[in-house]
């Protein structure tokens, strides 16, 4: 949801800028923009990508060692140029940019309007500014301060930087709920930025704001303070990406390159977590809350997206080897229907980026009510396992494709550690059982290396399907999740509509789409419901539906019925998702390829959805 950036120093501002934007394009790219202080406030902004940024800004006096910029996903305000920012204060003195919503925008600039304040844009963001601006005259205080008052004034969330024409060495930056890290780079030089892509090949020194802080930048030094005032020491840690992880490597999209990490990302998180010779898994979450996971009445597993879908798996593998009783829940829903929580719940709130909004607000509530909140997430130091008791990361190191490939695998990879673990703990699970299914765990990355060799299979169904405009996948038990998830990047990527369905539950509706223009993707892997699975087929081939089945190598009774095999290798039940999801995967990207989609942007998405 918006990626921001500025930098301060002795550098040339505007080629870091523009590279950082880049790298957070991902987090929206309805507009861009950026400002540089060179004399004068200068303000270069437009609808649409980085790319037509830099198309604005050619031959333009660029020249500047103050400046920030600015990628949209639009909330309030069509993406237009006018609504693009950075935003300006009426009397043109300071400029904004803003990831995130001011809920109470509106109130606030009826009063301003009535103070004589005009507005150019439909946006929250321009009314912030002017709320700025108009306590520093109103009061006659120092920017720093006026600031502080604002955002004592705001409801919402936001991460802004600003910047002021007559404040050449100065850059604010504050945070609420949505990300902001500052990296601290040479000799009294600073960055700030929405995650640390931006910074990584500048210094490796960086501080991650915590909620309702501001960082004030001045003449080379930072500050660090609530907004009730109060100094805080910031913590400095050491940036672990590195810049290779964090580009294409060759690849035409990041979302390819993701796909075929997967064997590294699962490996790298199952890394170190368990030792085959005692048997015992070393997970921190499950030492430190033993006692808490022994006596636990239920899970409750949150997230949107495909992490919900990787907490629908976790619910099949909590119930079926830990026997424990498991919700899952959309964490925009769970926020706001009163639920049943008590102390004796285990929450596990599953998120990519670590800053979904719903999914934060999902993790306060479970707080409020005495849960205990475990957080699975990818992106280090972000604010849900800031906000959880414990918790484990996914490993999977950097996902920029819009799409999450191999963030699912790696969070379902740590899904099934903790479902052994919690069972191990239970007594529900002996010593060789457990060490069956982890060594069968640890050759998944193996699987998954062979499974992808399905690409040019993928590529040949691509071309044959791309034109088709609905997509049924069916699934049942462990291959439902699958199912629902590989619906999901068809429709996110390609833009063709797709339904993910219980294989058994189409006879409830979806039966009636099918006819000869209707492929169906079934995952039809030698698991428990192989035989019913082959039923549905029957029933979807009785209706000229054409068939895509993923099965199990070597099958032979499935392939004599669907028009379409991928074969992937054969794994145990728990596991399959892992491997099943791999074809599903590049079916939908070289569909979205034969489409001439933009797979790494798909239209109206953003990867990192910071606003509810
Ligand atoms: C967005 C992304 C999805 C992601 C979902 C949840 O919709 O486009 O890929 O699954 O948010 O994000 P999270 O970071 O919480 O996993």
């Amino acid at each position: 949801m918006c990626g921001i950036v500025a930098y301060i120093g002795k550098r040339e501002a505007y080629p870091i800028l523009i590279k950082g934007l880049k790298r957070l394009e991902y987090r929206g790219y309805d507009s861009a923009g950026v400002a540089l202080l060179n004399g004068g406030l200068n303000i270069f902004k437009t609808k649409g990508k980085v790319s037509d940024l830099e198309a604005l800004t050619e031959g333009k006096h660029l020249t500047s060692n103050l400046g920030m910029g600015h990628t949209r996903w639009a909330t309030h305000g069509e993406p237009n140029n006018v609504n693009s920012h950075p935003h300006v204060s009426q009397n043109g003195n300071l400029a904004i940019i803003h990831n995130g919503i001011i809920e109470n925008y509106a109130t606030i600039k009826e009063e301003l309007i009535n103070r004589g304040h005009h507005f150019e844009s439909e946006t929250d963001t321009e009314v912030l500014i002017h709320l700025i601006e108009e306590i520093q005259k109103a009061s006659n205080k120092e920017l720093d301060e006026a600031v502080r008052i604002a955002l004592h004034e705001v409801v919402g969330a936001y991460a802004i930087v600003i910047i002021s024409k007559n404040d050449p060495e100065k850059l604010i930056g504050a945070r609420k709920g949505s990300p902001m890290v500052v990296g601290i780079g040479e000799e009294g030089e600073y960055f700030i930025a929405s995650d640390a892509s931006p910074i990584i090949e500048y210094t490796k020194d960086v501080t991650y704001l915590k909620d309702s802080e501001i960082a004030y930048i001045n003449k080379g030094k930072l500050t660090v303070k609530t907004i009730d005032n109060i100094e805080m020491t910031p913590e400095i840690q050491k940036l672990e990406m590195n810049l290779e992880a964090i580009e294409k490597g060759g690849y035409e999209h990041f979302m390819l390159k993701e796909i075929f990490e997967q064997p590294k990302s699962i490996g790298d998180s199952l890394r170190g977590r368990f030792d085959p010779v005692t048997g015992i898994l070393a997970m921190r979450s499950l030492k430190e809350y033993e006692h808490k996971i022994k006596n636990l009445k239920r899970i409750i597993i949150v997230g949107c997206g495909t992490s919900w879908h990787a907490g629908l798996v976790g619910e099949y593998l909590f119930e079926d080897i830990a026997r424990i009783p498991v919700e899952v829940e959309y964490a925009s829903e769970f926020r706001y229907r009163n639920p049943i929580i008590n102390e004796d719940d285990l929450v596990i709130a599953i998120s990519q980026s670590g800053e979904t909004a719903d999914t934060l607000a999902a993790i306060e509530l479970a707080k409020e009510k005495g849960a205990t909140i475990f957080g699975l997430c990818n992106v280090v130091g972000s604010s849900i396992p800031r906000s959880s008791h414990a918790g484990a990361y996914t490993h999977a190191g950097p996902e920029i494709g819009v799409a999450s490939t191999k963030a699912f695998t790696a969070q379902v990879s740590v899904l099934v550690l903790w479902a052994l673990g919690f069972a191990d703990i239970r007594g529900r699970l002996s010593k060789s059982e457990l060490s069956k299914i982890m060594a069968e765990l640890e050759s998944i990355p193996a699987k998954v290396e062979k499974t992808l060799a399905c690409e040019s299979l993928t590529k040949e169904l691509a071309k044959q399907f791309y034109q088709s405009r609905n997509f049924l996948y069916l699934g049942r038990g462990y291959g439902f999740p699958v199912a629902l998830e590989g619906a999901l990047k068809l429709k996110e990527i390609s833009y063709i509509h797709a339904e993910g369905y219980p294989a058994a539950e189409m006879k409830h509706g979806p039966i009636a789409l099918i006819d000869e223009e209707m492929p169906v993707v079934v995952i039809a892997t030698k698991s428990a419901n192989y035989e019913k699975v082959m039923s549905n087929i029957q029933e979807v081939k009785a209706r000229k539906g054409k068939v895509i089945a993923i099965v199990t190598e070597g099958d032979t009774k499935v392939s004599a019925m669907a028009d379409h095999v991928i074969e992937i290798p054969e794994t145990s039940d728990y596991l399959e998702p892992l491997v099943a999801t791999i074809p599903l995967q590049l079916l939908s990207y070289y569909i979205a390829l034969e489409r001439g989609c933009n797979v790494d942007q798909p239209r109206n998405l953003a990867k990192s959805v910071t606003v509810e």
